[in-house]
């Protein structure tokens, strides 16, 4: 276990009563036990880390809407609709009556059109994360509250030069960000790349986890599960519980996984199967990278190439340790965070002709040669809140950006536009807290002591226990005010989130 302050000791005693008397919560935390790596998944619908679990129904394909002439325009309805989840009945909160919503193809240069609908009984709107687009007026401006039965249209433009890559869309109204997500509100976003790459199957792969209750509503969340960060019982793909996917040995397929979980950090191997990570997050690298292990924060994308080998493959989340609140039972409080199967890809029948090369991209643009207009450090904390000094029950942490909560009214860092930026992001808290900045990708230099060899672009960035990641930031194209925050959502909720305004 990771060495504690004396403070946070004291802090994370009081907890511990607060999970002893926590009943179900508390025997849900006793299950995710790290000596027993198969029991981790053990409320995953039986899917943990063991025996090959027998797959589900084919995998469905979200719809697709695709952008023609440089414009794409929909309406998308955000309301509570019956979909199965996991194989079970169940009422969750929806994009045009399914989850995930459809999926949004566009090109560099394309104009996007959403009217977004609220047929919900709260407030909510639409952030297209990762897409790099004005932040202002009614762009992907999160400052914008849509009210029940109200509508609104977003109007996004694309750069000609936009990275390709996976992004996607999903609520951003502060407070009821963990909460809309967790219930079904999400959808994948594909930015085309100028030039085809040969693939047999392209597929888009959206993971989510959710909690449903024995009626098939999604099951409310105690505090405590929103200062860890929640993860659901329910560990789906496209909406499914470990759906199959099958292939012909020798082709290639494309695959744009998603991690759109509230708290769950996805670390995914396909063993048996060869892998090539073409990028993550925005933009792509030069040449195809074999990978046989990702890590995915919640927020990250990865776009992916597969080469079929004939056989069955699980494709896992394996236990990722996050940290936690150490003292609380004796343990992290995710200790497997993540773990379970969630797809099977079964490869048969004839051998296909080998596919045709994938051709290399020009070498991205590094940030470390830049000059550097300004450099700051971001600390992010959890602290003792309202109500939980000495040891008291029933309060909150505190989820801070630079000691302070998020205030809407309230501009926490003002930057030149045009400039670059070095940011150090630093943890002093005992879990992973992956940082997110609208609208400007980061380019990550320092991963927690380790210097990052090849340009590596991200719009999360995962900071890890009591580390630190430094990045830099070109803030081009767009002024305006955003937003920065931990991509565990529960925590953006909870406060951790900071103003920026660039000008
Ligand atoms: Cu995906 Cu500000 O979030
Ligand atoms: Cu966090």
């Amino acid at each position: 276990m990771r060495p504690i302050s004396r403070r946070n000791a004291v802090l994370l005693g009081g907890l511990g009563t607060a999970a002893a008397v926590a009943g179900g919560a508390g025997l849900w935390w006793s299950l995710n036990s790290p000596q027993q790596p198969t029991a981790v998944g053990g409320n995953s619908g039986g899917n943990g880390g063991g025996a090959a679990p027998a797959p589900g129904a084919e995998l469905r394909d979200p719809a697709e809407l695709r952008s023609a002439n440089g414009r794409l325009e929909l309406t998308l309805d955000a309301a509570p609709g019956r979909v199965e989840l996991g194989g079970r009945q169940a009422r969750a909160l929806c994009y045009n009556g399914t989850v995930p919503g459809p999926t949004l193809r566009l090109r560099p240069g394309d104009e996007l059109n959403v009217r977004l609908v609220n047929g919900l009984n709260e407030p909510t709107n639409l952030h297209v994360h990762g897409l790099h687009v004005s932040p202002q007026a009614d762009a992907d401006n999160v400052f914008i509250a849509v009210l029940p039965g109200q509508g609104f249209d977003y109007r996004y433009r694309l750069p000609s030069d936009h990275p390709p890559g996976v992004y996607w869309y999903h609520p951003h109204h502060h407070g009821m960000v963990a909460d809309q997500i967790f219930a079904g509100l999400f959808g994948a976003i594909i930015v085309e790349d100028p030039e085809t790459i040969p693939v047999s199957t392209e597929r888009v792969l959206l993971v989510s986890d959710t909690t449903l209750d024995s009626a098939g509503n999604i099951a409310a969340v105690s505090p405590m599960e929103r200062m860890a960060g929640r993860e659901g019982e329910l560990l789906l793909l496209n909406g499914q519980s470990n759906p199959l996917l099958t292939a012909q040995p020798g082709t290639r397929e494309r695959w744009r996984i998603i991690n759109t979980c509230v708290g769950r950090f996805l670390r995914l191997r396909l063993d048996g199967q060869q892998l090539q990570l073409l990028g993550m997050d925005s933009g792509r690298s030069p040449e195809p990278e074999t990978v046989d292990e990702l890590l995915l924060a919640p927020g990250n994308r990865a776009d992916l190439l597969v080469t079929a080998a004939a056989g069955e493959a699980v494709l896992q989340a394996l236990p990722y340790d996050r940290g936690g609140m150490p003292g609380m039972m004796g343990q992290g409080l995710f200790p497997g965070s993540g773990a379970g199967a969630l797809a099977t890809f079964r490869v048969s029948g004839a051998s296909a002709t080998p596919p045709g090369a994938v051709m290399s991209r020009p070498a991205q643009e590094d940030l470390r040669t830049a000059a550097v207009a300004a450099r700051r450090q971001l600390v992010l904390s959890m602290g003792a809140g309202q109500g939980m000094r000495g040891g008291g029950m029933g309060g909150m942490m505190r989820f801070t950006i630079n000691g302070r909560e998020y205030s809407e009214a309230r501009t926490d860092t003002t930057v030149a536009a045009g400039t670059v930026e070095e940011w150090t992001l630093v943890n002093t808290s005992p879990m992973d807290h992956p940082f997110h900045l609208h609208v400007w990708p980061m380019q990550l230099i320092n991963d927690n002591g380790r210097a990052v060899g090849p340009v590596v672009m991200r719009d999360v960035v995962n900071v890890r226990a009591n580390g630190r990641a430094t990045v830099r930031i070109a803030f081009r194209d767009f002024s305006g005010r955003s937003v920065y925050h931990c991509h565990i959502l529960d925590h953006e909720d909870l406060g951790m989130m900071g103003v920026i305004e660039v000008r």
